[in-house]
């Protein structure tokens, strides 16, 4: 990737395919769950050596809330051990680790570990990651939408004047995505086509990529075909161009 203009600044990920992978070879799905963070790791060092300045992924969605216990538990679980056993890595590769969505939901074992990484890997001021990692958890966009809603509405409960000056921006700002650029690219695993609930708002302008490969099979090399694919967009914002 030569042109630096053509790398995207936010890459996001739909991971999906696990289940699949893991029947795939006669195996339970939490199988696939486990397969599954190898590829994290492998977008995490593809992003960084490509240029990529923030790389999310959708790891949870609020409707996988609904899903048999023991899953649940297991990728709760999996979220554990993981932060456990890399945050050291990404500290010292510069990456900044963050955790998004209705974590109100969330075990209060796992939420103190989440928030132990994030101030762990959090640069010190003044300074910029190598490579911000989101991970959306428990996250829904009409869910992000609906509060970022209520925090305006509350924020103008006695000035409806300034509810009718509100802006886009300010508005985007009331996301749980406040300060980070709308994803360029968001790709899709699996072959399904569709959005599923997830950047409902930052989706607005991103480019889609929807690839066959299961999320335990893609790696390195699928993500940088994804970065040469997305270097041929031709992205009009609705001018012309
Ligand atoms: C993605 O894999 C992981 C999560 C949604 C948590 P799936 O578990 O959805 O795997 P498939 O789509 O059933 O194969
Ligand atoms: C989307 O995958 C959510 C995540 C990858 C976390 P799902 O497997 O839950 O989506 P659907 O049910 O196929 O739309
Ligand atoms: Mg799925």
């Amino acid at each position: 990737m030569n042109d630096k203009s053509k790398v995207p600044t936010h890459v996001s990920i739909i991971m999906d395919g696990n289940g699949r992978w893991a029947r795939q070879r006669g195996q339970e799905r939490v199988y696939g769950h486990s397969h599954g963070v190898e590829s994290v790791r492998a977008c995490v060092e593809a992003a960084a050596e490509n240029g990529v300045r923030y790389l999310s992924l959708f790891a949870f969605s609020e409707e996988n809330w609904g899903r048999p216990e023991a899953e649940v538990n297991t990728l709760m679980a999996l979220m554990f051990k993981s932060i456990a056993g890399e945050m050291e890595a990404l500290k010292k590769q510069g990456v900044r680790f963050r955790v998004l969505g209705n974590l109100d939901r969330i075990d209060k074992d796992l939420l103190a570990s989440i928030r132990e990484a994030e101030a762990m890997t959090a640069p010190p001021v003044g300074k910029e990651p190598l490579l911000d990692l989101i991970i959306f958890l428990s996250y829904s966009g009409k869910w992000d939408i609906l509060q970022a809603a209520k925090s305006l509405a509350k924020k103008y409960s006695t000035d409806p004047e300034g509810l009718d000056n509100a802006g886009l921006d300010e508005f985007g700002d009331l996301l749980v995505t406040a300060g980070v650029p709308d994803p360029d690219l968001i790709i899709r695993t699996s072959g399904e086509q569709r959005i599923s609930n997830y950047l409902l708002w930052q989706a607005a302008y991103s480019e889609l990529l929807f690839v066959d490969t299961l999320w335990p099979d893609f790696g390195k090399e699928e993500f940088r075909s994804a970065l040469e694919e997305y270097a041929k967009r031709n992205r009009r914002y609705g001018k012309v161009k």
